[in-house]
């Protein structure tokens, strides 16, 4: 597994990691807790000891599996959570409603307020039985609280020991620019960002900005919450909950699209290099310039295995590009502007 240092900070982290949203089982259509277990396992075993969670996802569910998984591994494994996104607080500007784990309604709010970020790392490290976070993030801007209040709170967390390096997520370059000015000689470790083959906003305004400042970037749903893969047939049937299913680029129809485009573009490569289509997106994606690793979800040590392999894939230059360039102009249907009121009328899938 190749590593890399995360920015400018002592943290290194291979370029697979694991990312345990789906694990958390909310938006997911729910968790097989068991399976989870085995995942985080073998993902340690295969050199993907970074993993990347928040208290959000599962609402708890996913720091608490993590922590009954790599007990006794805790000098093995870097600790990335979050902060900032509270369903259990009443203030703050509402994100979203949902429904949490057990189909009760949840409206989670943004709260960067300090006395929350201070309860939030408090229970991130409860859950997963440890004493110091490796990294902690501020999940998505909170618009009513001055960033220097919040970042002060984890800078003061850092001093007293409780965080070894602080990052950020779904930031635009203006506030990464404020971020780093209020951090001073505290390092900005990360952003954490949308980025995959067929997500590539970044490549304009936040990689750039990332590698001119020596601030790793870390790709969230780098595989398109599994279409990338070419494992989401149209035939297979999501669980009735889980949330991919409202959204239009899930379509049998797309997904059957988009397994052609791969077999086209991706295919050839992967059979050459005896790999998955998998394995070659996720190698393509970590390649890109200022790109520092992947964050991947996975739901059981099978799709964790695969994956990992990712990790030692080196392809070349012409590899690289023709996955990047083969990918670049493909569009889901219904999934623009006019998808989208097709759909709020009702009037589409
Ligand atoms: N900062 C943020 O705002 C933010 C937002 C989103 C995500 N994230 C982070 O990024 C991580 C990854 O993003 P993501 O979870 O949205 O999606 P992702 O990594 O693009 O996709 C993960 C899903 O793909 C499927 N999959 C994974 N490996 C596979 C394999 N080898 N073969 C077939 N299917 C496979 C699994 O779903 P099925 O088994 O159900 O098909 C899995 O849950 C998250 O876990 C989280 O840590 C951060």
């Amino acid at each position: 597994m190749q590593r890399r240092k995360l920015g400018r900070t002592n943290l290194e982290v291979p370029v697979v990691c694991f990312g345990a949203w789906a694990i958390g089982g909310w938006y997911w259509g729910g968790s097989d807790d068991r399976a989870a277990v085995d995942a985080l396992r073998a993902a340690l075993d295969a050199g993907m000891n970074a993993f990347d969670t928040a208290p959000v996802y599962g609402f708890g569910h996913s720091e608490r599996v993590i922590g009954d998984a790599l007990r006794g591994s805790r000098e093995r494994v870097v600790l990335m959570t979050k902060v900032g996104l509270r369903w259990d607080d009443p203030r703050g500007p509402v994100f979203f409603e949902s429904l949490d784990n057990h189909n009760r309604p949840v409206t989670v709010r943004r709260n960067l307020r300090p006395d929350s970020v201070r309860f939030e790392v408090e229970q991130s490290a409860k859950r997963m039985g440890v004493d110091v976070l490796d990294l902690v993030q501020i999940h998505w801007p909170d618009p009513e609280t001055p960033l220097a209040e919040t970042l002060g709170a984890l800078i003061e967390l850092r001093k007293a020991g409780r965080l070894r390096e602080i990052g950020v997520s779904n930031f635009t370059p203006a506030l990464l620019d404020e971020a780093q000015r209020i951090l001073g000689s505290v390092p900005l470790a990360c952003t954490q960002e949308r980025y995959s083959a067929l997500s590539r906003g970044i490549e304009r305004d936040v990689l750039p900005w990332a590698r001119e400042h020596h601030v790793g970037t870390l790709a969230y749903s780098p595989i398109e919450q599994g279409l990338l893969t070419g494992k989401l047939v149209p035939e297979r049937k999501l669980a009735d909950t889980d949330q991919r299913l409202a959204k239009a680029k899930f379509s049998a129809e797309n997904r059957a699209r988009l397994n052609a485009r791969l077999e086209a573009v991706v295919g050839p490569i992967a059979k050459a290099r005896g790999a998955t289509i998998a394995q070659v997106v996720i190698a393509a994606t970590v390649a890109q310039p200022g790109l520092t690793c992947a964050l991947v979800g996975a739901r059981n040590a099978a799709q964790v295995r695969d994956n990992a392999k990712a990790g030692e894939l080196a392809l070349d230059a012409a590899e690289v590009a023709a996955v990047w360039n083969g990918l670049a102009h493909f569009a889901f249907d219904g999934t623009g502007i006019v998808g989208r009121v097709l759909k709020k009328l009702g009037l589409s899938r």
